[in-house]
């Protein structure tokens, strides 16, 4: 049987343990062992009913008044304790925003790139415009419009990089692939430039790789003679070398009559100078408008298609071309 005084000593020890409980799971602990269904407090709320009317009442108050008391107790602790947990969170977790960043590091454009939109500024300034077309194309657009017919050496699987599995499928070697293509989506007059890669299974020395970069030219209007043509080449050249001395010498393509490439001064890792090739030209072939559907009595026209990386390499020294392909910060980070 309790008495007065034990419900007095359990009340002290329970204030006590709730006052060092020094985490809210510890506290928990606190509250189930004194007021919990098991505890000492509730054994002797659980006897009141029984005990005699005199002891009920003294009883009855005095475990009323405990429990009141160190469930009030348990509560401002935990009030406590969760206040002092959320402090010490926000504490640990604060974040500084005056701390820098990480640095994200600045990607630039290639030199590539830097080229390729230089040159296309100076023909958007003579009124050309530019047009697209597939890198894997068909040996139609590539080869047979351009005049170029089955059996020509530049069609074999030497020289061209075949697609397996589907027949008359090829990486273009060229962007005159294009020509076609826009002349049969156009009607003259156009004056159109194409830029892209191509493909071309070369031995890979300083000036090639498998996969370089063109520029193609197309101009179809009527009267249009190589005058016009070199005229502007010239143009070009200039605004993009300055004085570098090149040269116009006669060439063959399939699909110009007659053809021409422009060279240029280059100097080698060696310090050897020596010309090169920097674009074939030509007078569009009559029979490239018929494969284009277009009058060939009529129309007159010509083409160039220029090398952009032998561009970026005269223009600023770089003395092989595969290291535009390396991805080598070292080099790449020159001209950012
Ligand atoms: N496509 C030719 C080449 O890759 C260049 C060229 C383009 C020549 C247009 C004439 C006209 O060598």
């Amino acid at each position: 049987m309790a008495t007065a005084e034990d419900i007095a000593k359990l009340t002290a020890a329970a204030l006590a343990d709730t006052a060092a409980a020094d985490s809210p799971a510890a506290l928990e602990e606190v509250r189930v062992s004194h007021t919990g269904r098991r505890s000492q407090l509730a054994e002797i709320l659980a006897s009141i009913g029984s005990l005699s009317g005199e002891e009920r009442g003294i009883i009855g108050k005095a475990a009323n008044i405990a429990r009141r008391d160190i469930e009030a107790a348990l509560a401002t602790r935990k009030t406590d304790l969760d206040a002092r947990e959320l402090t010490e969170r926000l504490t640990r977790d604060r974040t500084d925003v005056t701390l820098p960043g990480d640095p994200y590091p600045a990607g630039a454009m290639h030199l590539l790139s830097q080229v390729r939109l230089e040159i296309e500024e100076i023909f958007l300034a003579l009124g050309y415009e530019i047009a697209d077309g597939p890198e894997v194309e068909t040996e139609h657009y590539n080869f047979t419009a351009l005049n170029t017919p089955e059996g020509h050496p530049a069609r074999s699987s030497s020289d061209t990089f075949y697609v397996d599995g589907a027949p008359g499928v090829i990486l273009r070697t060229q962007t005159s692939s294009v020509q076609v293509r826009v002349m049969e989506a156009r009607t003259p007059p156009l004056y159109v430039i194409s830029p892209g890669a191509v493909y071309r299974r070369d031995d890979v020395d300083a000036t090639h790789s498998p996969m370089f970069h063109q520029l193609e030219g197309l101009a179809v209007d009527e009267g249009l003679s190589l005058a016009h043509l070199t005229g502007t080449l010239k143009h070009v050249a200039s605004q993009l070398l300055g004085s570098t001395e090149y040269r116009i010498i006669p060439d063959f393509f399939p699909f110009t009559e007659p053809s021409i490439q422009l060279l240029v001064r280059w100097i080698d890792r060696t310090g050897k100078s020596s010309w090169m090739e920097l674009l074939g030209a030509g007078m569009v072939d009559p029979n490239v408008f018929r494969f284009a559907g277009y009058d060939a009595e009529r129309w007159t026209g010509f083409a160039f298609g220029m090398g952009l990386d032998r561009i970026a390499m005269v223009r600023h020294g770089v003395p092989d071309l595969r290291m535009l392909f390396d991805g080598d910060l070292r080099f790449l980070e020159q001209f950012s």
